[in-house]
C-alpha cells in the first residue's frame, strides 16, 4: 500500500484528482467504480475543472455505481445514484450508456446484483476503485462482516453506518435500513484501488485499515493484501503509528 499524506483536504483532493489523471490518461477507456459519500467530493470538483477546462477526455470513461440505498428511488435526495448524477455524471458529461448501475428501486435484488457482477466480470474487472473508508471499515456498504470474495448484493447497515450516514441527511431516522452494493470481490479484484482518508474521525479506522489484523471484522484490512492500492490521508486522518512509517 502506499501512503500520501496530504495537509489538509483541499490538498487530498488535488494530489487525488491528480492520480486519476494520470490513470485516466494512459487508458481513457478505462473501467472505474466510483463512491458516493462527502470525502470523494473534493477530487470530483478539482475533476470536473480539468473537464471543463479540455485538460482530461471523459469520452471513453466507463462508470459503475459503487453503492446505493435499497428501496429508493430515483427522484428521492437519498438516492446514491442521484448523488452520482449530480456530482459527476453530469458534470462530466458522461452519458447513461456508459454508467453501469445498481439499481436502488430494484425489485429483483438478486437479478440486478448478478448482472452488475456479470458486467464486471465480462469488461474484465475494474481498472480503478475510487473508495471512501467507512468509521466500521466499509467498503461501499461491505459492512462487517464480509469475506473479501462477497459478491455484489444486499446489505443490512450496521449500527455505526445509520449513525455515521444520518450527517448526510439529517437524522438515523432518514437513513435507509438496507443497502444495494458492489461486493468486495469485484472491488479487491480492481487493478488499481484509491482509498479516500479525511478528518480525526477516521483515525483509528485508518490505523485499523493500515495496521491491524487482516479481518472480515474489518473489510477495509483486505487491502493489506491487494499489491496496488493508493491511500490519501489528511494529517487529521493520520494515526500516529503511519506518521512514524508512511511512504510521503
Ligand atoms: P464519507 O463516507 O466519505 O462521507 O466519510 C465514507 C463511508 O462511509 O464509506
Amino acid at each position: 500500500m502506499h501512503l500520501y499524506v496530504a495537509n489538509d483536504y483541499q490538498e487530498l483532493s488535488r494530489r487525488a484528482a491528480q492520480l486519476f489523471i494520470e490513470a485516466v490518461s494512459r487508458k481513457p477507456d478505462s473501467a472505474v467504480v466510483l463512491a458516493t459519500g462527502d470525502t470523494p467530493m473534493g477530487m470530483y470538483r478539482v475533476l470536473t475543472e480539468h473537464i471543463r477546462a479540455g485538460k482530461l477526455d471523459t469520452s471513453q470513461l466507463l462508470l459503475f455505481q459503487l453503492d446505493g440505498y435499497l428501496g429508493v428511488s430515483l427522484d428521492d435526495p437519498r438516492s446514491l445514484e442521484g448523488w452520482l448524477v449530480r456530482s459527476v455524471l453530469k458534470p462530466w458529461g458522461i452519458p447513461s450508456d456508459r454508467f453501469v448501475r445498481l439499481p436502488e428501486d430494484a425489485t429483483d435484488t438478486d437479478l440486478v446484483c448478478s448482472q452488475y457482477d456479470e458486467a464486471v466480470r465480462r469488461i474484465g474487472g475494474f481498472d480503478l476503485a475510487v473508495l471512501g473508508l467507512g468509521p466500521n471499515g466499509h467498503l461501499g456498504f461491505n459492512e462487517p462482516p464480509a469475506a473479501a470474495d462477497a459478491p455484489t448484493r444486499v446489505v443490512s447497515l450496521t449500527p455505526e453506518s445509520l449513525k455515521s450516514n444520518a450527517r448526510y441527511w439529517g437524522s438515523q431516522e432518514q437513513v435507509p435500513r438496507r443497502s444495494i452494493t458492489a461486493g468486495m470481490d469485484v472491488l479487491l479484484q480492481a487493478r488499481h484501488i484509491l482509498l479516500l482518508v479525511s478528518g480525526e474521525r477516521k483515525r483509528e479506522i485508518l490505523r485499523k485499515t493500515l495496521f491491524g489484523p487482516v479481518t472480515e471484522q474489518v473489510p477495509s484490512s483486505f487491502l493489506q493484501l491487494h499489491p496496488n492500492v493508493t491511500i490519501f490521508a489528511d494529517r487529521a486522518a493520520l494515526p500516529d503509528e503511519a506518521a512514524l512509517s508512511r511512504s510521503s
